[in-house]
């Protein structure tokens, strides 16, 4: 991961179905929080992997229908699958390491024997995992067995239960933990171990990064039964974890104020400028500010008055340009001109801008 020349400050390595992404926040506000608070103190020096169970199909798909950001690295397939960047670039010595002791085909065949799993769809089975459901009175007696089975047959596989219905079979060497370690091992040799690891999760299949040495972790206040009785069975007695009060991303954020790990204060709960935590000027955070700017602009929240407008434009660097939804490029100060044309279009709505993404960059 070459975008920072030292070792991030911090990176957060999170899960996505009800860990950064809370299903039941139609508003999805505490994810916009989130995404603020990582745009504006975090994005320059720090670090931002997604982990999910996912498969590069359904995680493009979550892209789709939530506001998320871009991470730095993604981990799909239950740690069996890593890309870099916003290209996705694979990580090719990742498959080479799962490979060992690896047959997907005696796995399918094998489980196939088994009424009670049901296969997942097409998307979900990926070269080194195979997926099913099962009920959860049912989960611990065929992971038993299959694991039986598959030692006899000279695999050595790994069987996660997760959310009480997913059962994934995955070579032994993979899962999120082990795609972490991995991760962790690269950085090591470049010398860029980052500062602190915040690792964030809610069930069975990201149990494994909580039981990384020296990783903070949070499990979010809706954590799944599966890895609260792993917590309680494994790493009780660990500092660096934390069971959040708060749901999802929220939760996130909180566990970053519990571990005094940076600014836990999202530019979207500062109402009043005079009580942020921010002294220093940060471009990120300058960027959040624009667009939180604008979103009141557009809710009519805020005077309509050119007073705003002139100083917006003349804090902005003058070959500014930013990027809107549309594509293409405009300058900075026409971006500003056309603000006058949308006041309070969005009034008595909860209108809020989805992604930060505004890039500011001098035009040469
Ligand atoms: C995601 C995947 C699914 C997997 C589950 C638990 O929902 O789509 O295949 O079983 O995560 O890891
Ligand atoms: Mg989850």
């Amino acid at each position: 991961m070459d975008r920072l020349s030292a070792a991030a400050r911090l990176m957060i390595v999170s899960d996505l179905d009800h860990t950064m992404v809370d299903h039941h926040d139609a508003e999805n506000l505490s994810l916009l929080r989130f995404n603020a608070l990582w745009e504006a103190h975090y994005r320059r020096d720090s670090l931002l992997v997604f982990s999910t169970g996912r498969s590069p199909t359904l995680y493009k798909q979550l892209r789709k229908e939530k506001p998320m950001l871009t991470p730095d690295i993604t981990i799909m397939s239950v740690g069996t699958e890593i890309t870099y960047g916003d290209a996705m670039v694979p990580d090719n010595g990742w498959v080479e390491v799962l490979n060992q002791k690896w047959d997907k085909k005696i796995v399918t065949e094998e489980a196939s024997r088994f009424p009670e799993l049901k296969l997942q769809s097409e998307t979900e089975q990926r070269p080194h995992k195979v997926s099913f459901y099962v009920d959860k009175d049912k989960a611990q007696t065929v992971t038993q067995k299959l694991s039986e089975i598959f030692k006899n047959r000279g695999l050595d596989v790994k069987i996660i239960y997760s959310g009480g219905m997913d059962l994934d079979i995955l070579p032994q060497g993979a899962g999120k933990g082990q795609a972490l370690a991995y991760l962790l091992r690269k950085f090591k040799s470049e010398g860029k171990v980052p500062t602190n690891t915040l690792v964030c999760g809610d069930s069975g299949n990201d149990a494994e990064l909580f039981s990384i040495p020296e990783v903070y972790g949070v499990m979010v206040s809706n954590a799944q039964e599966e890895l609260l009785q792993w917590h309680a069975a494994n790493a009780k007695n660990n500092p660096k974890i934390t069971h959040a009060t708060e749901r999802c991303a929220a939760g996130i954020i909180q566990a970053i104020g519990h571990f005094k790990l940076g600014p836990s204060t999202s530019p979207r709960d500062i109402k009043d400028e005079s009580d942020g935590e921010v002294k220093s000027i940060d471009l990120g955070h300058e960027v959040v500010k624009l667009y939180l700017f604008y979103e009141r602009w557009r809710r009519a929240e805020i005077d309509n008055s050119e007073i705003y407008l002139s100083s917006l434009k003349a804090n902005c660097c003058p070959s500014g340009f930013c990027v809107p939804p549309s594509g293409g490029e405009i300058s900075l100060a026409e971006a500003i001109n056309q603000f006058r044309k949308c006041y309070g279009d969005k009034q008595g709505k909860q209108f809020r801008v989805r992604r930060g993404h505004v890039q500011l960059s001098p035009s040469s």
